[in-house]
């Protein structure tokens, strides 16, 4: 009874996560995915860790394979993500920072290039920022020095000028420590000519820890900065089991996400960190946790599907 697929509800990218796994075994999973969604985000498949395992050796099956399915089926890609503390290969550790420095350059180059004019936005840096927004001591904050941030952009914008290039960050929904280091930063990165185009809020909730209810108020902040603002990763997961009470809680969690996104017109993307609970990275990382999606695991639309698309 929706009044259509979710992509043709809104004027912004509806998207999600996806497995490359999952489009190739599971004509379910690519079906629904097909319809509803317009925009894929690579759930691991461009990580540097998958794409670069051992110096010098690629594998880019499942990023060429994601790729692909967007090109011959109208979708829009996000690239996620280039510089990151998590998921890097082990060699990257036994560089010093002269050699990192030109290394990351080169991943940018190599992993942007081949994808050159494919991709519409990337997660270019990832996740930087401490809770209390102090900058994480990544391998390369500590080897690198501040100016990784910017270098990375700049990088980043030579190896495909046709791609947004995006910060991203989680518990960067409300108003807070975190999201105010990451409101100066941007800010700073711009005034000095950074070509940096947009912010990524990733939205990975929980019901048990409230809603946050200055996200209109961030993004719209963040707009003011002359930038663009994508909700890059978002679920709401709840404690198991589910019933109709806890669904209910998140399908309202689910609509104001969207909903402050609409509110904003540099909004320009709503994308689920996958959207179906057969296949989300939220139980295994939060035991007792889940079903935090869209979509149930036989894929039929839950509550916070419907409220969003009645
Ligand atoms: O593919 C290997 C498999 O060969 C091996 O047998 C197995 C054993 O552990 O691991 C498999 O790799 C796992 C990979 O997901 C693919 O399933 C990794 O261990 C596991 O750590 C990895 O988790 C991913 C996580 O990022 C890594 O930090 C999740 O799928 C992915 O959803 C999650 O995504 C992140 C975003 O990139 C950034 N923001 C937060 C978000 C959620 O954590």
């Amino acid at each position: 009874s929706a009044a259509g697929p979710l992509k043709d509800i809104t004027t912004r990218y509806v998207g999600s996560a996806v497995a490359a796994q999952h489009l190739n075994s599971e004509a379910d999973y690519r079906s629904v995915l097909t319809r509803e969604f317009d925009s894929v985000t690579p759930e691991n498949e461009m990580k540097w860790a998958v794409v670069e395992p051992n110096r010098g050796q690629f594998n880019w099956s499942g990023a060429d394979a994601i790729v692909n399915y967007a090109q011959q089926n109208g979708k829009s890609v996000r690239g996620h993500t280039l510089v990151w503390h998590s998921q890097y290969p082990g060699w990257l550790n036994n560089l010093g920072g002269g050699e990192l420095r030109s290394v990351v350059q080169q991943h940018i180059n190599t992993e942007m290039g081949r994808y050159r004019g494919r991709i519409r936005a990337w997660d270019v840096v990832n996740e930087m920022f401490n809770e209390d927004g102090s900058r994480r001591q990544s391998i390369f904050q500590q080897r690198l020095g501040d100016s990784y941030v910017a270098d990375a952009f700049r990088w980043a914008r030579a190896a495909d000028p046709s791609a947004k290039l995006y910060i991203n960050d989680y518990n960067t929904e409300g108003i807070n420590a975190k999201s105010n280091a990451l409101y100066n930063l941007v800010r700073t990165l711009k005034q000095q000519g950074v070509p940096i185009d947009g912010v990524g809020i990733q939205t990975h909730l929980s019901t048990q820890y409230g809603f946050p209810t200055s996200l209109r108020q961030n993004i719209e902040r963040l707009a003011a900065l002359g930038v663009d603002i994508a909700i890059t990763e978002a679920d709401v997961r709840i404690p198991l089991p589910a019933d109709s009470g806890k669904l209910n809680t998140q399908a309202n969690y689910y609509k104001q996400i969207w909903d402050a996104c609409h509110a904003v017109s540099r909004c320009v993307e709503f994308t689920t960190w996958g959207f179906t609970d057969r296949h989300s990275w939220v139980p295994g990382t939060f035991p007792g946790e889940g079903a935090a999606c869209l979509y149930d695991t036989n894929l039929r639309p839950k509550p916070a599907y419907t409220r969003i698309n009645p």
